[in-house]
């Protein structure tokens, strides 16, 4: 039985064994542990309607190491797809059949496709990404110089991969523990045959500010932000209005300290919304072909937004 309200059923992995019948019948879900905060149900069932498809969206709570377990339950169940979460994108990657070239390279799956009983893994990071900054700033990646903080993350390695393989040609990637950033550096080297200006820098504040006036585009891949009291990632008063701010975090209690710095020198910004949203839209694509109703999925994130 569902555990939560009706608009975003939840379900623990127990009940994948003998899934009860919703109307409309679920046939898509995200998993990840914990799952409950999800707000993956608000975008895709609104666009389940705003399309006419006789199917819904659930929130399915599955343990590690059960994910492929939980796709073979879900392919047998009927499901069409599914979306992967916290911590389970590298456990799919080898719990599908095919996976998809760049979700490959990028070295995780968030999303699964169910054809035929056939198990297809891909990953919606990196074309997410390009999507929402295209949408949020009406630039393409290729043609900005992209700091990444956090490069050294698994969100901010996908965002460096995917914007050297989208043509970028200068990335400076910033990290904590600079360290971690050598394997990256040789891998985006290995992308490409073109000359990519590559830098690495600390996340000191010092370090940042004396490359600021060489960037376009500033992407916080990090997690910093994400709770309220979190330490600024950059210097006071160092953006420009030149400058776009992309925050991969989204805080729903309000705007990150990063997000009130753009704001406050008045540079265009999009946060972690923004990709949820390019991403979900992406994932729906993967399963039913065409493009998807992107503003049924706003509106949807949106209320959801409003009401958490
Ligand atoms: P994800 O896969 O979601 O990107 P992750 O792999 O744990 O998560 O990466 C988190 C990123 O946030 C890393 O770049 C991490 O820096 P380190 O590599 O130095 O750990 C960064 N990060 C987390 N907390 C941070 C903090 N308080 N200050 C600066 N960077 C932080």
């Amino acid at each position: 039985m569902p555990c939560l309200d009706v608009a975003s059923p939840f379900f623990t992995f127990d009940q994948l064994h003998n899934f009860p019948a919703l109307t409309p019948p679920a046939r898509l879900a995200v998993i990840g542990d914990p799952i409950s905060h999800s707000k993956s149900p608000q975008m895709h069932n609104p666009a389940l309607q705003a399309c006419g498809i006789d199917a819904q969206y659930v929130r399915v709570q599955v343990p590690v190491g059960k994910v492929k377990e939980a796709f073979a339950l879900f392919a047998a169940q009927g499901f069409l797809g599914v979306n992967i979460t916290i911590p389970h994108k590298f456990e799919a990657l080898d719990a599908v059949d095919v996976v998809d070239p760049l979700a490959r390279q990028l070295g995780a799956v968030n999303t699964l496709a169910i054809r035929d009983g056939r198990l297809f893994g891909y990953n919606t990071d990196g074309p997410g990404f390009l999507r929402s900054v295209k949408e949020a700033f009406g630039v393409e990646v290729k043609d900005l110089r992209v700091l990444i903080l956090g490069a050294g993350g698994g969100a901010g390695r996908a965002v460096a991969v995917q914007s050297v393989l989208a043509g970028c040609r200068h990335l400076l990637l910033a990290n904590r523990t600079e360290s971690k950033l050598s394997p990256l550096m040789a891998e985006l080297r290995s992308l490409t045959q073109d000359a990519v200006d590559l830098q690495t820098c600390t996340l000191e504040h010092a370090a940042i500010a004396s490359h600021l006036s060489e960037i376009d585009l500033i992407v916080n891949a990090t997690s910093v932000g994400m709770k309220v009291e979190d330490a600024p990632l950059l210097p006071a008063s160092s953006l420009e209005s030149r400058h776009l701010v992309y925050d991969m975090v989204y805080r729903a209690s309000g705007p990150t300290d990063l997000i009130q710095q753009a704001t406050a020198a008045g540079a265009r910004h999009a946060d972690g919304m923004c990709l949820l949203l390019h991403q979900g839209a992406i994932s729906f694509e993967h399963w039913f072909g065409g493009s998807a109703p992107l503003e049924a999925m706003r509106q949807g994130l949106l209320a959801a937004a409003r009401s958490s």
